[in-house]
């Protein structure tokens, strides 16, 4: 797909609800008595493989647009399948924790890309639990056996939300108290919907601790809009001049907002019109101006709270002045690509001087529009998004190979853009 320049970016909208948290609503929906209803529900490829897998293990679902009725099948009653997981890394990592203690026997695939990409992180803590896993070689698919679990007090190798929620939910059908310990705070959803939903959560700044439960119950979800798919738009109005958006109703939980953070000490203007909570979640509606940016460095620490914009922040420091730095993000060469190969390539390909470290990048900003050229989003939805951004901020547009990505976390994402765009 061709993205031409724009000269500027106007309007007032909202995106989608959150991915991951359309995730969790489902599952802990699925393994939850009697019916919860979802408001505000994103759909997108994704969510449909999670959707289709609850379906499978028993639950039924009903829908209607962005509303969907998940009936439970309570919280030891799912029933015995094959799962196709397609591209979610989220359906694939959290399901396991939940299948550990059912009866039967489950098997999950995946895609080419999903069945690359590691799954002993989830198999190993869950096996020590007493879960009966069996993987090709760390990769889907995956076999598990439901077994009678124990308890497990966990230091998590890697800072991943997916494992940690993996433990937490198979620590629902344990025998006992199950402790996550992280090495960084991740994004927090499964612990605050599983204390919306009766069990009792102990959230201290680095760890969590779950009982045991009888029975979960979770009623009503409503989710906010996803701030990962907010995320491109913020960039963009950032970035071309003259711009100005708000964007309604979008998730402001802190350990998903990093961006926010970073671009203030760009030097970004993001005001936070409207603070409120929506379901368990912070929320609110934001504002976006362009800016002028200098450059800044992420360490580690800060990795998680933006793991999934660290594609869009290189295209941002692409446009400051100075060299920015991203340290300790090696979790990056695991998810749907290796997204540092795929954002260096992607920003040599726009004509932007980046390079890659072991666990990270550096790029050397130029406070102008990039030049433009082909970017391959490689099937990886925010390769495809970073893309259709450098494009609209170049000067002689982006050829996005295989732009139709972006539905695998938004499927509008090109009609949204279309609408407020000035040329
Ligand atoms: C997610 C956690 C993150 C993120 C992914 C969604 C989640 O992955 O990159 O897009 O919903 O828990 P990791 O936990 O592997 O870092």
């Amino acid at each position: 797909m061709r993205i031409e320049p724009v000269a500027s970016l106007d309007g007032h909208f909202a995106v989608p609800g959150d991915k991951s948290i359309s995730h969790r609503a489902l599952l802990i929906g699925a393994v939850s008595d009697g019916e919860t209803r979802i408001a505000g529900w994103g759909r997108s490829a994704d969510t449909e493989s999670t959707l289709a897998a609850v379906r499978k293990l028993g639950a039924e679902v009903e829908e209607d647009g962005d509303r969907v009725t998940v009936h439970g099948a309570g919280l030891r009653g799912l029933r015995a399948a094959t799962i196709d997981c397609g591209n979610a890394g989220t359906l694939a990592r959290l399901l396991p924790g939940l299948l550990a203690f059912q009866e039967g026997t489950f098997t999950l695939t995946g895609d080419d890309s999903l069945s690359s990409r590691p799954m002993t992180r989830v198999a190993e803590p869950l096996a020590r639990m007493g879960a009966k896993i069996e993987s090709a070689d760390g990769h889907l698919p995956l076999t598990i056996t439901g077994a009678p679990l124990a308890s497990l007090d966990y230091e998590l190798p890697v800072a991943s939300a997916q494992v940690k929620s993996a433990i937490l939910l198979a620590g629902l059908g344990a025998l006992g108290r199950t402790t996550v310990v992280e090495p960084a705070p991740t994004r927090d959803h499964t612990e605050l919907m599983l204390r919306t939903a009766g069990a009792q959560v102990a959230i201290r700044p680095s760890s969590i601790t779950v009982d045991a439960a009888e029975r979960l119950r979770l009623d009503s979800v409503e989710i906010p809009g996803d701030f990962s798919s907010a995320a491109p738009f913020i960039v963009a109005a950032t970035l071309i001049p003259e711009s100005r958006i708000t964007i309604h109703d979008i998730s402001l939980n802190p350990r998903r907002t990093g961006l926010l953070n970073v671009l203030a000490r760009m030097g970004g203007r993001v005001g936070i019109l409207a603070r409120r909570k929506i379901g368990a979640e912070q929320a609110g509606d934001i504002e976006v101006r362009s800016a002028e940016l200098t450059a800044t460095t992420i360490h580690s620490s800060e990795v998680p709270l933006l793991v999934d914009e660290l594609p869009l922040f290189a295209l941002l420091a692409a446009h400051a002045r100075g060299e920015s730095w991203v340290y300790g993000a090696g979790e990056l060469r695991h998810k749907e690509t290796d997204r540092i190969e795929a954002v260096v390539d992607a920003l040599r390909a726009v004509g932007t001087r980046v390079r890659a470290t072991d666990d990270g990048f550096a790029i050397t900003g130029v406070p102008a529009r990039v030049r433009g050229g082909n970017v391959d989003a490689r099937g990886d939805h925010r390769i495809a998004m970073l893309g259709a951004v450098a494009g609209l901020a170049s000067r002689e547009g982006v050829d996005v190979r295989g732009a139709e990505s972006v539905a695998i976390s938004f499927p509008g994402f090109f009609d949204l853009l279309e609408e407020i765009s000035h040329r």
